[in-house]
């Protein structure tokens, strides 16, 4: 049986963990602060906010940017149905726009032709953790007639001057762009650290800001912080001690702390992620070397002369391949105990947003990619025979299939 993602749990992970539990305070407290300073260290920026998952994270931007009902916030259709759902939960409409054929990331010509004077912000994916196009967003929501048309509700959007980017890096912790790590292009980016992600916490996630100079990002932080424990003025572990009972609320906040127990976790996958992401990057050119060779195959692109990828998922789509053909060749590949998986069901052809009247045929490229993908197990402990075990696989099922 080869996995699609198992996580790299061992002896490290379970003492550091241990150690959380044994010490006497298990939720939110040192091991998280931790946490959050290694992890801006490791990004380069000036702050980092842990919480219990990307979506969480996506939502507190949203909510601190006061986007509401009326407003618009443009994401692409093809992406995972947290970059969409979150922006329903402020009451604000998801203008959803086509992707690249390229390399599934957000079409830039796309966001040019949905922006109107209701949008108030974009969220870009790295999708598969390989870099959206940052340079070109910031391009087109900077140009003179989009600022202009451009109509802030209150001061932080004042203040931000344009629509905002937020990223969407659930998957994209480490990747670069420009020689700069995911975090530093858009205002804000929210990583996740689910159990299938490069970098685990069991679930969890971070903010990384990137805000302008008119910004204290120290009070934001605090904002989010505060945001994560129910607008509690005070965080728990100051509340636990003793003395220390007395607290205000100071607004109606969320639950969506990380604990120390994750922080842990998360500490041991920070420390080696460089030969994490090594190994992953191996990963893909092996299985490019393998693929590039056939022409039923088209490889993802990972790597470019301004982004390298995160090495999350190996997208590989099957040229002339309809969606009941790729899901014959799943079904053959999974007879052999391989797991693969498919990233993503556009969020068209998910029944909420199907009966909210979005339609798969206005997202093309979105439907043409998921239809003949399929992404391939990587994770650390994935062996070179495995690896090839795997690409014989999908090249038999696909052989059998196609032909
Ligand atoms: C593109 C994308 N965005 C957001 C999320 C949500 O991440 P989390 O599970 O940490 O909330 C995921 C999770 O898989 C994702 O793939």
């Amino acid at each position: 049986m080869i996995p699609f993602s198992p996580p790299r749990i061992d002896e490290k992970t379970v003492k550091e963990v241990t150690e959380a539990l044994l010490s006497g305070w298990i939720t939110t407290g040192p091991k998280t602060q931790l946490f959050e300073t290694k992890l801006a260290k490791y990004i380069g920026v000036n702050h980092v906010v842990c919480l219990n998952s990307a979506t969480a994270g996506l939502k507190l931007i949203l909510n601190w940017l006061g986007i509401n009902e009326g407003d618009e916030v443009i994401v692409p259709a093809y992406t995972y149905c947290a970059t969409a759902n979150v922006v329903i939960q402020t009451g604000a409409k998801p203008i959803m726009v086509d992707v690249n054929d390229s390399d599934f990331n957000i079409n830039v010509n796309a966001i040019k032709n949905a922006i109107t004077s209701k949008t108030k912000a974009i969220i870009a994916v790295d999708i598969a953790g390989y870099p959206a196009d940052y340079d070109e967003i910031f391009n087109l929501i900077n140009k003179e007639d989009i600022k202009s048309k451009f109509q802030p509700n209150n001061k932080i959007q004042k203040n931000i001057g344009r629509i905002a980017l937020i990223s969407d890096a659930a998957h994209s912790i480490g990747a670069s762009y420009k020689n700069q790590k995911t975090g530093n292009q858009a205002d804000m980016s929210s990583f996740s650290f689910h159990a299938v992600k490069n970098l685990t916490t069991a679930e969890g996630g971070a903010v990384a800001f990137n805000l302008n100079s008119s910004f204290n990002e120290e009070e934001i932080k605090q904002h989010f912080k505060t945001n994560s424990l129910h607008g509690q003025s005070k965080d728990a572990l100051t509340k636990n001690k003793a003395g220390g009972w007395k607290y205000d609320v100071v607004q109606a906040g969320f639950k969506c702390n990380m604990t120390d127990i994750h922080a842990a976790i998360g500490l041991v996958e920070l420390n080696r992620y460089d030969e994490t992401l090594k190994r992953r990057r191996e990963i893909f050119n092996l299985y490019s070397n393998f693929f590039s060779k056939k022409e039923w195959a088209k490889v993802p692109v990972y790597e470019s002369e301004f982004k390298k990828s995160s090495y999350h998922l190996y997208m590989l789509r099957i040229n002339n391949c309809s969606e009941t053909q790729r899901n014959q060749i799943i079904d053959q590949i999974s007879k052999k105990q391989i797991a693969v998986n498919v990233h993503y069901l556009p969020l068209p052809m998910l029944t909420f947003y199907k009966n909210l009247g979005y339609k798969m045929e206005d997202y093309p490229n979105s439907y043409s990619n998921y239809a003949c993908e399929i992404s391939l197990p990587v994770y650390f402990n994935l062996s070179n025979d495995q690896i090839k075990e795997v690409s014989k696989a999908v090249e038999d099922a696909v052989e059998s299939i196609i032909q």
